[in-house]
């Protein structure tokens, strides 16, 4: 398979159009065949559901190539059903799971000339939608749906590859309201958008979002979930029913707890302890993990002993073996890798 001529080690987290990507539409209660289209662009009504209620939801995943050359995802099994809790949340119908992983085989492979070689630096990001598409005009659910999915090839989410990054405490809070902050639907990532932009233009990479009840525990970020490593190596990681079940961060829990050995705890974290912490990452699928160096909570600074210049140790390794078993050089746990070609 010829690849495109991509400067696979440049790139960062931006989209790039491919040749292929997966449609299903869903009327009079039912999802139809779906298929490869090469248009990339969608045509709808004035008054579709996601125009005027937002009425969408979204997923994440990558494709991998191995070191033995072939291509793999990593547990599409989770985001499909993922996308079911997102979609019944927001009153849409679920795209049946096993489809959903189909659909991913199927457009991953129709772009294959795309997917990064191994030891590019790059991934395949795999984006799964889901979207309201008839006329609403009162409050209430679409009846008819689109679900699609295109793929592009990305690097680094963060400027600077794995140099830690500086966050601050945001201000605001991630999630719309009424407990939505544990599924992946658009209305969440826009009302992120004004916090992520004032992060930004204060210098700052992320924000750290606190519960909004008491603002004295640690959610996550706009696009990640929190890990940290206690001075004895432990793995700490915020439990919270408003954050999103990240699979990166579930699969990480069982990576450290299997892999290497360490304790892990699944619980509460308070903002007041951060200063015991000795690293922190920020682990998601675009983030894969990235080492934060320094929190900034109004004026005042916590910088990690792990320091500005490289990941700390422990989350080194948690690295290393992840994305060892996401490329196929370390043996995965059965079940995480669904292999496409
Ligand atoms: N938290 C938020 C808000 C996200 O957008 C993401 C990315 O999908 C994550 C966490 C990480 O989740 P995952 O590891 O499943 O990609
Ligand atoms: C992901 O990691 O897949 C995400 O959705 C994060 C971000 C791009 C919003």
């Amino acid at each position: 398979m010829e690849k495109k001529n991509i400067d696979w080690g440049n790139i960062g987290f931006g989209y790039m159009q491919s040749d292929y990507r997966y449609v299903s539409c869903y009327k009079d209660g039912k999802w139809d065949d779906g298929q490869l289209t090469t248009d990339p662009n969608i045509t709808l009504n004035e008054c579709a559901g996601v125009f005027q209620y937002a009425q969408t939801v979204f997923e994440g995943l990558k494709a991998y190539t191995t070191e033995d050359g072939k291509i793999v995802c990593f547990r599409p099994d989770l985001n499909a059903s993922r996308l079911a809790d997102s979609a019944k949340r927001l009153e849409m119908p679920v795209f049946p799971e096993d489809r959903f992983v189909e659909a991913v085989k199927q457009v991953v492979k129709a772009n294959e000339a795309m997917v990064p070689p191994y030891g590019s630096g790059a991934t395949l990001y795999i984006r799964p939608y889901m979207m309201g598409t008839n006329p609403v005009i009162g409050v209430k659910p679409a009846d008819e749906y689109m679900f699609r999915i295109f793929v592009t090839p990305v690097g680094p989410y963060f400027k600077g590859g794995a140099k830690p990054i500086t966050i601050k405490v945001s201000d605001f809070d991630r999630a719309a309201p009424h407990g939505t902050g544990h599924i992946k639907a658009g209305l969440n990532y826009a009302m992120s958008l004004h916090a992520i932009v004032t992060a930004h233009d204060e210098g700052y990479a992320e924000n750290m979002y606190l519960d909004p009840a008491t603002r004295s525990k640690v959610e996550e970020t706009g696009g990640a979930n929190f890990i940290f490593i206690t001075k004895d190596g432990k793995l700490v990681t915020p439990k919270s029913d408003s954050i999103l079940p990240s699979i990166t961060r579930r699969s990480l829990m069982v990576v450290a707890e299997k892999y290497l050995g360490m304790e892990v705890e699944h619980r509460e974290v308070a903002l007041s302890e951060l200063s015991d912490f000795a690293e922190c990452g920020l682990c998601g699928t675009a983030a894969v993990i990235s080492p934060v160096g320094k929190i900034v909570d109004h004026g005042k600074e916590i910088c990690f002993p792990s320091g500005m210049d490289e990941m700390g140790p422990t989350i080194k390794k948690l690295y290393d073996t992840l994305t060892g078993i996401q490329m196929g050089t370390i043996e995965a746990p059965e079940g995480w890798i669904c292999e496409i070609a």
